[in-house]
């Protein structure tokens, strides 16, 4: 029999080699391939197998610096616009040269740039920094440099590209027979083929929004929490607007719903504020209603936040997303009316009264939009493979300033967007 000093010795030592293989084997079972999946929670940037990763809006959503495997493996239709260029200048079998990136053919709102080393230079701007423009190129400036910055932390190197974009709400890309300019813009006008040399770019509201909409980031989460089901939602279909910027399909809207109990639809007074509506309370309604206005019209990515459901109009513009819109079958994610609205009051009773098929339309659409392709991850992972596609039909940049002496070979051409967010002035400051 044990004395009860060693007794104690005994249970201590044993104590001691439980816990010690227990602190033993918790490290090393995090890699056993039993719950490997998980390696992906700690640190999805270094999942080296997408396939043992996936993308989860919740952890994931604005993580802009996902692997570009891990950009494939999560957004496989995001990338439609930029295959569509890529085709477009392969067909047409043209290189875009240093002369296709001039802009000279524009009096505003249009810049060039270069990307080298993943970081990114001004070349030329051309009247960006009045009025909405400002606002408009420091975003795209802001949205680019934190992709490249996303790409570099996780372990990317961008190939060295030379482009033109645009601000504006059109492109006016020359329309001269055989022209061969490029630019990067918000949207293109489907039925016009010049618009099909422009490259598709996320717009400048995915970084911020006028009136008082916030950074986009904010918006989605203020949008989250209105989320509610179609029975808990205001059974309207619900739009607020100016009519000035397109006065067919805005003031046909107004026309069409003039005294109907099943809308909310009013103009908005910028003057006065009046009939102003915030974005979560469009959330509080069963339908919101899309309008394009002078072109695209940036709102919809706002709606698609809301899980409400979507009632998009037949649109002449398309934008680097609208390809994910569905209007039928079993993917469907919003409803589509035609352009006069003739068909509105009918859809939205059909679907005021079979609110569970209403519920799976606006179901779909979050699942679709706001939790994967309109996040801050997909639109990182969208310029970077834009910057790859661009990169494939475009000739290789001069990188470096021409000249001999003083260093000047290996003085890159242009100012840093770092340089350039602080002066906020024309570039080159002569104008020349
Ligand atoms: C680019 O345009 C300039 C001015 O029109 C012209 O002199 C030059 O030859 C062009 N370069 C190429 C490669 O076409
Ligand atoms: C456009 O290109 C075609 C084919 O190369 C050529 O026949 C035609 O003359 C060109 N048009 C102009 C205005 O240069």
């Amino acid at each position: 029999m044990l004395a009860p000093t060693s007794l104690l010795c005994y249970v201590l030592s044993l104590l001691l080699i439980i816990q010690t293989f227990i602190f033993w084997r918790s490290p090393a079972s995090k890699s056993t391939p039993a719950i490997a999946p998980q390696s992906g929670i700690a640190s999805p940037a270094s999942s080296a197998n997408a396939s043992d990763w996936r993308f989860e809006p919740a952890r994931d959503a604005s993580n802009i610096a996902l692997t570009a495997a891990q950009c494939d493996f999560a957004f496989p239709k995001l990338y439609a616009e930029v295959d569509r260029s890529v085709k477009f200048w392969r067909d047409k079998d043209h290189r875009i040269s240093a002369n296709d990136t001039r802009i000279r053919w524009r009096r505003d709102a249009a810049f060039r740039l270069l990307i080298h080393d993943n970081s990114l230079r001004i070349l030329e701007t051309r009247d960006t920094m009045n009025g909405p423009y400002r606002p408009r190129t420091l975003a795209v400036l802001h949205q680019l440099h934190q992709a490249l910055l996303g790409a570099t932390v996780s372990g990317e190197v961008l190939p060295p590209i030379q482009f033109a974009v645009t601000v504006d709400d059109m492109s006016l890309i020359p329309n001269v027979e055989n022209d061969t300019h490029a630019i990067w813009s918000f949207t293109r006008r489907l039925a016009d083929t010049d618009q099909e040399r422009c490259w598709m770019i996320p717009d400048f509201n995915f970084w911020a929004g006028p009136d008082h909409a916030g950074s986009f980031y904010d918006a989605q989460a203020r949008a989250r929490r209105q989320n509610a089901y179609m029975l808990d939602k205001i059974p309207k279909a619900v739009w607020r607007g100016v009519v000035w910027t397109n006065q067919a399909v805005r003031g046909g809207l107004l026309q069409a719903v003039a005294g109907k109990p099943w809308a909310d639809v009013a103009e908005v007074v910028w003057a006065t504020k009046a009939n102003f509506m915030p974005l979560e309370d469009l959330c509080r309604y069963a339908f919101v209603i899309h309008t394009e206005g002078r072109s695209w019209s940036g709102r919809l990515k706002y709606l698609l936040n809301c899980d409400s459901v979507p009632v998009v109009h037949k649109m002449d513009w398309t934008t680097h997303y609208y390809h994910l819109l569905v209007p039928a079958g079993a993917e469907q994610n919003h409803i589509p009316v035609r352009r006069d609205w003739a068909d509105l009051e009918k859809k939205v009773q059909r679907y005021l009264t079979h609110l569970p098929a209403s519920q799976k339309i606006a179901d779909r659409a979050i699942a679709t939009f706001r939790d994967q392709y309109l996040t801050p991850a997909a639109e990182a992972c969208y310029w970077r493979r834009l910057v790859h596609g661009y990169s494939e039909v475009s000739e290789k940049p001069e990188v470096f300033e021409a000249g001999v002496g003083d260093g000047a070979l290996d003085k890159v051409r242009g100012i840093s967007f770092e340089e350039f967010v602080l002066a906020q002035e024309e570039w080159p400051p002569s104008g020349g």
